[in-house]
């Protein structure tokens, strides 16, 4: 059994709007990218394992070259080797560039496909903890060639009309169509955990899409669900939420106080 770890951080970060790469962005002083790396604790570690660390980085400098330095002294403090791609134009194509590293790692070290455990981090969750990563590990390594962490979500989701019809208008009021069942309902977070195997046949099956097709895939185990593959999910954890604006970037600044007291 070998495991990689991808993190994809090539987002651009405009919805927190700090004019730089969201992975540069900082929290309590480090990089967004440097947090996403520590809080997973030592990689090397028993329980969890990491033989490989895939960076997906934006490919412009100085942000690159400022992200690959984070990445190689991280390298050098866990003893574990760091590769570096750039990113591509949507989540899914940076996801794909960072499989192809391990895929290339994997031939060369003569890793089997089907036993190479691949779990799938966003660097927008800085502060994940480790065990969330080992469950997602462990549920791969028990048979589930894809597995997700998630949390019950605590807010009604409804589904709207953006263009619905209600009688009365105000500004930009939606129409509401229907309220999902909240029990059943999970919000979903990284890293997912997948087989090797499995992520070259989603990569092969999302090159016959359309391109509008394969950018509502808003995750690798999206693909899982089109082929018909079961999608195991085992418990995240509320401190791996992912900064998107400047209220989550508040948020995980409270945790990290609170871990740090
Ligand atoms: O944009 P969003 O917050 O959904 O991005 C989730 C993760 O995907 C982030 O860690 C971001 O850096 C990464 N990403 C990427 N390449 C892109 C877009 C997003 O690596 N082109």
């Amino acid at each position: 059994q070998h495991r990689a770890l991808v993190i994809v951080a090539a987002g651009s970060g405009q919805r927190l709007g700090h004019g730089i790469p969201k992975a540069l962005v900082e929290l309590g002083g480090r990089p967004l990218l440097a947090h996403a790396l520590d809080s997973l604790g030592p990689l090397r570690a028993p329980g969890l394992g990491i033989d490989l660390v895939v960076l997906v980085l934006p490919g412009l400098p100085p942000a690159r070259e400022r992200l690959a330095a984070l990445g190689a002294e991280h390298a050098r403090r866990a003893g574990i080797p760091v590769i570096v791609r750039d990113g591509g134009p949507s989540r899914p194509a940076s996801v794909a560039r960072g499989v192809d590293a391990v895929a290339e790692q994997a031939r060369h070290h003569g890793w089997d496909e089907r036993s190479l455990t691949v779990l799938v981090h966003d660097a927008a969750r800085p502060l994940t903890p480790a065990d969330v990563a080992e469950r997602v590990a462990r549920q791969v390594e028990a048979g589930s060639v894809a597995v997700v962490p998630a949390v019950p979500v605590t807010d009604t989701i409804k589904r709207v009309d953006p263009a619905g019809r209600l009688g009365h208008h105000s500004e930009q009021a939606e129409q509401v169509r229907d309220t999902l069942p909240r029990a059943e309902l999970r919000a979903v977070q990284t890293p997912q955990g997948f087989t090797l195997e499995f992520l070259l046949r989603a990569f092969a099956h999302l090159g016959e899409l359309k391109a509008e097709e394969a950018e509502a895939l808003t995750d690798e185990a999206m693909v899982a669900e089109a082929l018909g593959v079961d999608v195991a999910v085992v418990s995240g954890d509320a401190r791996a939420l992912k900064i998107t604006t400047p209220a989550d970037l508040l948020a995980a600044e409270a945790l990290l106080a609170e871990r740090g007291s």
